[in-house]
């Protein structure tokens, strides 16, 4: 099932914001694979992209499974032997979850937003180094920002999630770290805030649209002059 256009992969596309951006890719012409932990989710989403024409493929993908990460890289390599751009979606905030303890939460959102982030990036870089203009788009978030939690005037001080805040610190740091590695090889590599968005994750509390929310991963993915190592949102820049 080859493709001359750009490949991308976006992973926890099946709703919310890696839906958005998956659509948004594949509307300016990008061959999108969706990654879903539940193909018949996935199913569910991409059909209508497709009737509309848009080229969207589910692909079984659970960034905590290493046996589903090495599957979907095998199909990768085999049907397409590269891949353009990476969107680091998948993640999860689990600390307004009356549930579960502070050690379940970190535990959980270590492995996926951290090591899941990381265990499909290292497994996509060979593909991505096959790629004329190669791209990752991590999904990182304000709350993450050292710079804006000292900011008394900052509009999203009242959201206390430290142990969402600490692992998208993290992707921080390993967005930077992978900047630097991954120069030699032309890959981009860029942390985003998608902006407070009407999604599961926020109860569709959020005040923007998933489109809204996804025009910055879509940008940097598909600009022709894109930096490397930076964190920011659709108004620009922002603190680490
Ligand atoms: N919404 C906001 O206001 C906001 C703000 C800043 C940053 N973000 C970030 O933006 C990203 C998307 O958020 P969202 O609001 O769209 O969340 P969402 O609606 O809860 O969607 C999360 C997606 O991630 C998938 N996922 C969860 N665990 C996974 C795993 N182990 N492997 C693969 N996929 C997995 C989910 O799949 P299932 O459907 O199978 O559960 C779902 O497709 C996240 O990284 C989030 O932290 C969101």
């Amino acid at each position: 099932m080859g493709t001359n256009s750009t490949l991308a992969l976006v992973s926890g596309a099946n709703r919310g914001i890696g839906l958005a951006i998956a659509a948004g890719l594949a509307r300016k012409g990008c061959h999108v694979l969706l990654g879903c932990r539940d193909v018949s989710r996935g199913e569910a989403a991409a059909g209508p992209l497709q009737l509309a024409g848009l080229q969207v493929w589910p692909l079984q993908l659970d960034t905590t499974s290493d046996a589903s990460v090495a599957a979907a890289t095998a199909l990768i390599t085999r049907e397409y032997g590269h891949l353009d751009v990476l969107i680091n979606n998948a993640g999860i905030g689990l600390d307004y979850d009356p549930t579960l303890t502070p050690m379940e939460m970190i535990q959980r959102s270590v492995a996926v937003n951290i090591v899941g982030t990381m265990r499909l990036t290292e497994a996509m870089i060979p593909l991505l180094a096959g790629s004329k203009s190669p791209r990752i788009v991590n999904l990182s978030s304000e709350l993450a920002s050292f710079g804006l939690r000292h900011d008394p005037s900052w509009p999203h001080a009242d959201k206390k999630m430290p142990t969402y805040a600490a692992s998208k610190a993290a992707v921080n740091s390993l967005t930077v770290s992978y900047a630097e590695q991954l120069a030699d090889k032309g890959i981009k590599v860029n942390a985003i805030c998608p902006g407070y968005t009407a999604t599961e994750a926020t109860n569709f509390m959020g005040t923007r649209t998933t489109e809204q929310a996804a025009t910055i991963a879509i940008d940097l993915a598909t600009r022709a002059d894109c930096p490397t190592g930076t964190f920011v949102n659709d108004q620009g820049p922002l603190p680490w």
